[in-house]
């Protein structure tokens, strides 16, 4: 008998749906203000994952039609330096967006700059205001990542009711965001971490396994039920071979995981285009919703 291997989730092909469903909207604010969508992107320091990463926003924030503001700081850049920039953002009417890359330098408070964004444009939806709204079911800013893996899910499983979720991670940027979504959507959601007891046997009851635990390879098939589908939200580079740089693997054993999971995101093109194109998707919230205009709908 023939393994049958599991559906591929194309997350490049999806988000490029993803960015063209916003084109009506970007026109629409053109039309209305007189100017596209605009982000302001903040980097402190030269962190190499980093730089790729802004880099990347950028250019697709501009490839979207929008306008995308850059600030790099030098790592230097004081807590207080950056509070004013914020500030500067926050009151600026041609900014609808404003994300800071993270990790920040250690002699950065994450917390304090996360919240001194104004939570009307904080287009990572990190902030205090935003998260309470995501977990009393209210539309606020969603992070992005845990956001575009649920438009990944409704996308290829249709309704989720009842079904069992599991996640493995419990970050303020993936895990738990996920969790809430996951529950919003009527699942049954638990979330394993690094104290979970037995995690292969708690992972084995998902329908839908999420991994976000930047652990290159960790989840094995033997922990995947049949017929699950798994999103991997894991990038990891491995050690470099020779001369050739390492490559990036996700948090999934992918080709075993793949001859039992039903569906599977590849690492990379599956969650990571997604993800840029939800801070687009963001960005026209943001701007929709400061001007009570109609927005884009999951
Ligand atoms: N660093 C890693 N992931 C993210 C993210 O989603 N947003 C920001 N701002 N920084 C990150």
């Amino acid at each position: 008998m023939g393994l049958k291997k599991a559906t591929i989730i194309d997350g490049k092909e999806f988000s490029s749906r993803t960015n063209q469903s916003l084109l009506p909207y970007v026109e629409l604010i053109v039309e209305k203000i007189g100017r596209p969508p605009a982000l302001a992107v903040i980097l402190v320091g030269e962190d190499a994952a980093s730089l790729v990463y802004v880099r990347n926003k950028v250019k697709q924030t501009k490839d979207a039609g929008m306008v995308s503001i850059e600030h790099q700081l030098s790592a230097e850049t004081s807590e207080k330096t950056l509070l004013s920039l914020i500030d500067t953002l926050n009151k600026d009417d041609q900014i609808d967006g404003i994300l800071v890359q993270l990790p920040l330098p250690d002699h950065i408070n994450e917390n304090s700059i996360i919240n001194a964004i104004k939570p009307s444009k904080d287009v990572d939806g990190f902030s205090i205001p935003n998260v309470g709204l995501l977990s009393t079911s209210v539309s606020g800013l969603i992070p992005c990542t845990p956001l575009g893996c649920l438009l990944l899910l409704k996308s290829y499983v249709g309704d989720l009711s009842g079904k069992s979720a599991v996640i493995i991670g419990r970050s303020n940027i993936v895990g738990k965001p996920m969790a809430q979504l996951l529950l919003n959507e009527n699942c049954t959601v638990t979330i394993a971490h690094s104290k979970t007891k037995n995690i292969e046997a708690v992972c084995k009851e998902a329908d839908i396994l999420v991994a976000a635990v930047g652990r290159p390879n960790f989840v094995k098939s033997e922990w995947v039920k049949k017929g699950a589908v798994v999103i991997d939200v894991g990038i990891n580079r491995l050690p470099p071979e020779g001369d050739k740089k390492g490559r990036l693997v996700g948090d999934v054993d992918f080709n075993s995981v793949s001859n039992v999971a039903s569906a599977i995101t590849p690492v990379p093109g599956g969650v990571g285009p997604m993800t840029i194109a939800c801070l687009l998707r963001n960005t026209v919230t943001a701007a929709c919703k400061r001007r009570n205009f109609n927005e884009p709908e999951m």
